[in-house]
């Protein structure tokens, strides 16, 4: 380690750290806009100016881009340091439109927090602004607002470093630059594209899903799993705060998915996500089942498990499908209660949809499901032959979640299906019964590589809809005092 100082505190560093790396560890505040600390260092911005005492006379430089030298004396917040940066937002903002007001970053915009900070001034131009394009799509995804870029290339190189898209360069010089596209790649294409959202510093880059649908400070983050993959990277999914609660509109706007954003974790994603995180409202949004059936009439909810638990009582050679996006503490449940009636294995839930990218090495994996990890480690894959899992004289069947092989489930076969969505499939059920998504309950997923990951409950859950764990316990005590149940 190497001691420095920052503004007279002896701070601790580690050999080849800048001054920003040491300063961001140690909670130091210097700002940034270029600077990002999961990408190349291109020093452009220069707002991180600090100065440097020495016997000579005290220097200035970016800290983003100054290695730590032991003994090194930093001034982050000296007249003169405080001087260069209120220069150094006069030249940012110089044609940066004021449009806060309708601008979506608002909120969460870095040159609104620097201009606040360290400027407070009106533009001292007496020049009118450059204008550029306002409505610029970059792809069928991202709008970019030219006027609003201060050029701080963070997108470029996401899209060089992180993603390997190239999708994204410079055009022109000067105060003419531009971010476009490259002639020969469609943005669209790169999965990893909404991530430029995040980074950038201002309001340029915008998700046209988000566009002028919610004001940040109206919404909550959760944090959340994202489902996609069994990677499960950490997210933060938002939603309206109860307290910003919509009375006059629709009121599925208050229990809506408004937008998803990375949550950092080293161990799993780092900070980044794909972009079906992005699009989980798709997903969770589709139609439910809210009601519980019995052989196609709508019975309560007691009515239907003390029928399966009969069925499962009386059965003879029953089989249990088990979902691979059910979490820890269902499978948990399901493992200490039902299962021993049965023979167990696990199912493929979702394949990957048309056009998806499979795997690569950013991300993205092949299996499309958050806890095959966590239900393997309990019971076997269920094999390609379906027919040696459900062979002819399977008398029940209990279906958790999608992707049931409907066409391979023997016709005589007695079906008990547990699920959240509306599908033609549902039909075959005898008994069927309506179970909570991962964003009305809490829980957590096991990846690929094991790591636990934790999810949160974001809203609630309709009354007659159950949540899988509580099911199965209720489910075995109907069926344990009677006879057949192991
Ligand atoms: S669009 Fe945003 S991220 Fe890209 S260079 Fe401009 S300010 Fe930076
Ligand atoms: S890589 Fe997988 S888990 Fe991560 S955001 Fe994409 S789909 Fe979701
Ligand atoms: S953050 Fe250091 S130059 Fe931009």
């Amino acid at each position: 380690m190497i001691e420095f100082f920052i503004d007279g505190i002896p701070i601790q560093a580690q050999k080849g750290q800048t001054v920003m790396q040491a300063a961001v560890a140690s909670g130091v505040d210097i700002p940034f806009f270029c600077w990002h600390p999961h990408l190349s260092v291109p020093g452009n911005c220069r707002i991180c100016m600090v100065e440097v005492e020495a016997e000579g006379g005290a220097w200035f430089d970016i800290s983003c881009n100054m290695p730590v030298t032991a003994g090194m004396r930093v001034l982050t917040d000296s007249d003169k340091v405080k001087e260069l940066r209120k220069d150094t937002m006069q030249l940012i903002t110089l044609n940066h439109p004021v449009d806060c007001g309708i601008c979506n970053k608002s909120g969460e915009c870095m040159l609104q927090d620097h201009h606040f900070a360290y400027n407070g001034m009106p533009s001292l131009s007496r020049d009118p602004k450059t204008h550029a394009t306002k409505f610029h799509n970059l792809s069928g995804r991202i709008m970019l607002d030219n006027e609003r870029c201060i050029m701080c290339s963070r997108c470029v190189r996401f899209t060089d470093e992180v993603s390997k898209s190239h999708a994204l360069g410079v055009q022109h010089r000067g105060d003419h630059s531009l971010i476009r596209c490259a002639a020969d790649v469609n943005f669209d294409d790169d999965p990893y594209s909404d991530n430029v959202i995040d980074i950038c510093p201002v309001g340029a880059l915008l998700s046209r899903d988000l566009l002028d649908h919610a004001r940040v400070w109206y919404l909550k983050a959760t944090p959340s799993v994202c489902p996609g993959c069994e990677r499960g990277c950490s997210i933060n999914i938002w939603h309206r705060k109860p307290e910003w609660k919509l009375n006059s509109l629709d009121a599925r706007l208050n229990t809506r998915i408004d937008r998803v954003t990375p949550l950092e974790n080293a161990d799993v994603n780092g900070p980044w996500i794909c972009n079906k995180a992005r699009d989980l409202a798709t997903f969770f949004e589709r139609d439910r089942v809210q009601q519980s059936m019995v052989r196609g009439a709508v019975v309560t909810s007691d009515k239907a498990v003390t029928t399966a638990a009969e069925i499962i009582a009386a059965a003879k050679r029953p089989v249990a499908l088990v979902s691979n996006w059910g979490s820890n503490e269902e499978l948990a449940a399901f493992h200490a209660t039902l299962a021993p009636s049965f023979t167990s294995y696990v199912k493929t839930d979702c394949l990957p949809l048309p056009g998806e990218r499979l795997e690569d090495d950013v991300l993205i994996k092949a299996d499309k499901n958050p806890n095959t990890f966590g239900a393997r480690a309990l019971y076997p894959a269920l094999p390609a032959d379906v027919s040696q899992a459900l062979p002819a004289d399977t008398d029940v069947v209990l279906v958790w979640g999608e992707g049931a092989p409907w066409a391979q489930i023997p016709a005589s076969a007695t079906v008990i299906l547990l699920t959240s969505y509306e599908h033609p499939d549902n039909a075959r059920a005898n008994v069927l019964i309506p179970i909570s998504i991962q964003t009305e309950r809490d829980g957590h997923y096991t990846n690929f590589n094991g790591t636990v990951t934790s999810f949160q409950r974001c809203f609630a859950k309709a009354p007659t809809v159950a949540d899988a764990q509580f099911l199965f316990e209720a489910v075995f005590a109907a069926a344990a005092p009677l006879a057949g149940v192991r």
